[in-house]
């Protein structure tokens, strides 16, 4: 949550600092600032609101400065307003910070502060940083450049938490220091300029030359160089890597929304996704994995773990590893199984599923269950995010950046990934080969089945403009088919706030069915060959009760419904892929037509990195 941006060179920082903040505001938005060095010293601008409303705050325009740090937030400390916004400065206004994480002990350092007669004006967590800099800057033996570092890192030290902070001192007009612990930073670097961000994709129309900063490494930065440091003021050589993300990938390409254009992008990033990972007629290679057949065979469980949409991709896919692999496998919400011990040793494979690759809760569970003797591998979207360097294995969608906070194409992504890795498994423990080549070949044709979709989605946008102004609307289906139920559930109240359930088609009779009555939305999920007649029979009872249906399928019913979607056939494994599509698409259209800001839903973020 929040995202931070920085620039140093010889242009000025304003345009530079408002265009990254714009591109990161999908990680939080309900307050920005700026802070910038002056002749006259740091001078900081900030308020509660869009980034677009900084243009009317006072002192933005005549704000100068050719290096400046930049903030997107996500309150977690104190309602947003203009004073617990960041840029946050010390007393004595020679230093201003940006922060993204949690300072956990903030109150035992802010009375520490206190006790040497620090005052504070937010209810921030971040505003002790600043003050503890200060409070080390004073104290420092060390001389010039060393002294701003030494402040810095004596002032991490003493935090515990999550932090990616920028630091600017009206004391070192020419630079700024970046350090990051739990929480992402990039530093782009440029031609006498360089960039700092929390994601790649903001400054890429800048930079493709990136530094992917380690837990408590410490950057100093000017103009023309970038030298790391650890926290004993250390040097240490870090290498720069070239990033081949095309810039307009991040772009909403003549699209309105980018979810649309991520929910369009979906044949693109399946296709991806495979790469050359399988083909009809040879082995499944993951070159990220190496894990051999002895070790496979001592696996007795399998572990899904993530959050949201990401989770819902491993309910998806755990009857893949089961069929496939023969291996039990239980898919679990990372804030659950991080404080619950569960029953983990060396004969646990666990897989952490991560768009972002900065999920908290997701990271925890990983360093929970590696701290225990599993293997762990990440499935994440971001090239060098926290997760990947937390694992043994990383193995990547190939999405590309996925800037709308509701999940669409990394979803679809991650149920192809996690199959292609189920097949590599199945593989090597050379359990049934008929079912892995026939689901190979199912795999390579979704791409074009996904597009087939994609030229369907008249039917549903009129059937959004029918219920876009329900309260309740309920989502079923068995087996896969109900996977796909609580990801449709999840993006129609993350984007329209209408409250929605999912339901296994079975349990409605347990209770649920009692909320169903005349003219209530019953969406369905209808996939499964061999359960065709009993989620029929499901149905009917919800239209018996007066209910308007909406069926996502790709059999032949014989009863006429409201609304049926036809998707094209595909192996039952993998259908989740097609069927979640059109329940993307719907949830588009009611957002739309509600007017809400489709791809910044209120209250949330896109990347969650604080439990
Ligand atoms: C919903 C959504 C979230 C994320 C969840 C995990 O549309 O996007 O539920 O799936 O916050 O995020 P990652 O995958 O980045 O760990």
């Amino acid at each position: 949550m929040c995202g931070i941006v920085g620039y140093i060179g010889k242009k000025q920082a304003k345009p530079i600092l408002i265009n990254g903040l714009s591109r990161l505001e999908y990680r939080g938005y309900d307050s920005a600032g700026i802070a910038t060095i002056e002749k006259s010293g740091l001078k900081v601008v900030k308020n509660k609101g869009r980034v677009n409303d900084l243009s009317n705050t006072k002192g933005i325009n005549s704000l100068e400065g050719t290096l400046g740090i930049g903030h997107t937030r996500w309150a977690t400390h104190g309602k947003p307003s203009s004073t617990n916004s960041h840029p946050h400065s010390d007393n004595s206004k020679n230093f201003a910070v940006v922060h993204n994480g949690i300072i956990e002990n903030y109150s035992d350092l802010k009375e520490f502060l206190q006790a040497h007669d620090y005052t504070f004006l937010s209810e921030t967590d971040t505003e002790v940083i600043p003050n503890l800099i200060h409070f080390y800057f004073n104290s420092s033996k060390q001389k010039d450049n060393l002294r701003f570092l030494d402040a810095v890192t004596n002032a991490c030290k003493m935090l515990k938490g999550s932090y990616a902070i920028e630091v600017l001192s009206s004391m070192y007009p020419d630079n700024m220091i970046v350090v990051r612990k739990d929480s992402p930073l990039v530093i782009g670097k440029g031609i006498d300029e360089n960039y700092i961000s929390s994601d790649i994709p903001a400054i890429l129309s800048f930079t493709k030359d990136f530094y992917l900063l380690n837990d408590n490494e410490f950057a100093f930065i000017s103009r023309t160089s970038i030298d790391f440091y650890d926290s004993n003021l250390q040097k240490i050589n870090k290498a720069c890597q070239n990033i081949t993300w095309n810039a307009t990938a991040a772009e909403k390409d003549g699209y309105p929304d980018f979810m649309l254009k991520e929910i369009n992008e979906q044949p693109k990033a399946i296709r991806e996704t495979i790469g050359s990972r399988i083909s009809k007629d040879s082995k499944t290679i993951i070159p990220d994995l190496n894990l051999n057949k002895k070790y496979l065979n001592t696996i007795n469980k399998i572990y899904i773990v993530a959050c949201g949409t990401a989770m819902h991709a491993g309910f998806a896919t755990k009857p893949i590893f089961e069929n496939l692999c023969e291996i039990s496998v239980e898919v679990e919400a990372a804030s659950e199984f991080r404080y619950r011990n569960p029953i983990i040793n060396e004969k646990t494979l666990c897989l952490f599923i991560t768009q972002s690759g900065e999920t908290a809760d997701t990271i925890a569970a990983l360093k929970l269950a590696k701290s225990k003797g599993a293997k762990t591998i990440a499935i994440s979207n971001v090239i060098g995010s926290s997760i990947t360097r937390e694992a043994d294995y990383t193995v990547y969608t190939h999405a590309g950046p996925e800037i709308a906070v509701a999940s669409t194409k990394a979803y679809t992504s991650q149920i192809v990934l996690l199959a292609i890795i189920a097949i590599y498994f199945s593989e090597i423990l050379e359990k049934n080969s008929t079912k892995t080549i026939e689901l190979k070949n199912d795999i390579l044709l979704l791409p074009s089945k996904i597009e087939e979709v994609l030229k369907n989605t008249e039917q549903i946008k009129n059937f959004a403009q029918k219920i876009y102004k329900e309260k309740d609307v309920f989502f079923i289906g068995r087996g896969i088919d109900y996977s796909v139920a609580q990801e449709g559930s999840l993006k129609l109240k993350e984007i329209s706030y209408i409250h929605s359930e999912a339901y296994p088609s079975g349990e409605l009779k347990h209770g649920p069915i009692a909320l169903i009555e005349n003219d209530v939305t019953v969406i369905s999920v209808l996939t499964n060959r061999l359960l065709v007649e009993k989620s029929v029979s499901n149905i009917l009872e919800v239209v018996t009760r007066g209910a308007k249906t909406f069926i996502v399928t790709n059999q032949e019913l014989n009863q006429e419904f409201d609304e049926v979607i036809k998707i094209p056939k595909t192996n039952t494994f993998i259908s989740p892929v097609l069927s979640i599509i059109p329940l993307q698409i719907l949830a588009y259209y009611i957002s739309k037509e509600k007017g809400l800001d489709v791809d910044k839903p209120r209250n949330l973020a896109k990347s969650v990195t604080v439990e």
